[in-house]
């Protein structure tokens, strides 16, 4: 039998601050962390679920990595079915 690692979810919660600036953070990034980890805690999304860096796209998010999967762009806490989707489609 061979043991699988679970798999892990990062949630941008970055803030960038400015006159200009956009960030995860700002587009409701925690609220969204908070309903991954309660997901997650729940059994409905089969991953650990933890805060990650800035990934660079801050004008489009919140943004969310699936290790080993896709980045996904504009996720709300409403959108847990699509991260259970990305997570079920990742490659690792
Ligand atoms: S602030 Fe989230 S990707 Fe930069």
């Amino acid at each position: 039998m061979t043991e699988t690692s679970p798999c892990r979810v990062l949630v941008c919660t970055h803030y960038r601050f400015g006159p200009q600036a956009q960030s995860c953070a700002m587009r409701g990034s925690e609220e969204l962390l908070a309903a991954l980890q309660q997901a997650a805690a729940e059994g409905r999304l089969a991953a650990e679920v933890e805060v990650g860096v800035c990934f660079g796209h801050c004008t489009i998010g919140p943004n969310v990595k699936i290790v080993g999967g896709a980045l996904l762009h504009g996720v709300a806490p409403h959108d847990v079915a699509a991260v259970v989707d990305a997570v079920a489609a990742r490659s690792d």
